[in-house]
């Protein structure tokens, strides 16, 4: 039997990353999370913000866990979490990208992702536990499914010109890099290129409680 997974952390940050939600995605309607993780953030952010659909996704060990914070909180614009490995994204591009129109792989439709994309997308704490292939394969997948005037908001740490911002992110790289050489905290500068090149303009970066940001994208 699965226990709800639990993370500590989810429970500190989600507050300070609602308010930048709330501002952010007051006239959005369908959202993509990346790497939902536990589901505690989604539970969270659906709840507090119900004129928007909340779609998780994860890789597969993940979505029962998420899937049990879901049931829990019995929220009606929660979809069932889908499978999502940014390495192998499971949707393709229609005949017009960037516009996010979406049609679903031959012999495996998927109608929870319709026609109209996404006009919103979240993710916290992954770019640093991917690997930069993987960070790269993020927003090239985002270019197909996001809609032109799409908000994506990344929350984490982040590095400036290669420095980092205080020295716990420096222990933290450290320890990250212990586990798994291939991760470790991104730059801002090089997620933000990625982001440009996929149409996306970052509007803002706002400082979050222990040395995590928001970086912020529009596309329009
Ligand atoms: C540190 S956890 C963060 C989870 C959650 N967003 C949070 O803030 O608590 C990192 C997440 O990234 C996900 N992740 C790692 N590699 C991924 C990939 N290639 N595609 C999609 N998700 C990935 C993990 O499965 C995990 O849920």
């Amino acid at each position: 039997v699965l226990d709800k997974p639990f993370s500590p952390s989810c429970e500190r940050n989600r507050d300070p990353i609602l308010d930048v939600l709330r501002e952010h995605f007051a006239d959005r309607r369908r959202v993509l999370e990346i790497g939902s993780g536990t589901g505690q953030h989604a539970a969270h952010f659906a709840a507090a913000m119900p004129w928007l659909t909340w779609q998780c996704s994860d890789v597969a060990d993940n979505l029962p866990g998420i899937q049990m914070w879901l049931d829990e909180a019995g929220l009606p614009n929660t979809p069932m979490p889908l499978e999502l490995d940014v390495m192998r994204w499971p949707w393709r591009a229609g005949p017009h990208p960037p516009c996010g129109h979406l049609l679903p792989p031959a012999g495996d439709g998927n109608d929870s992702v319709d026609a109209q994309g996404f006009d919103a997308a979240f993710s916290a704490n992954t770019l640093h536990i991917m690997g930069w292939p993987a960070v790269e394969a993020f927003f090239r997948g985002l270019d197909s499914v996001l809609a032109a005037d799409a908000t994506l908001i990344v929350y984490g740490p982040f590095n400036d010109d290669g420095r980092y911002t205080s020295d716990s992110n420096r222990d933290f790289d450290a320890w990250l890099k212990a586990r798994d050489p291939q991760s470790g905290i991104r730059d801002a500068a090089a997620v933000d290129a990625l982001a440009r090149a996929i149409g996306l303009r970052r509007i803002d970066d706002v400082a979050m409680p222990a040395n995590n940001r928001c970086l912020i994208w529009q596309r329009r």
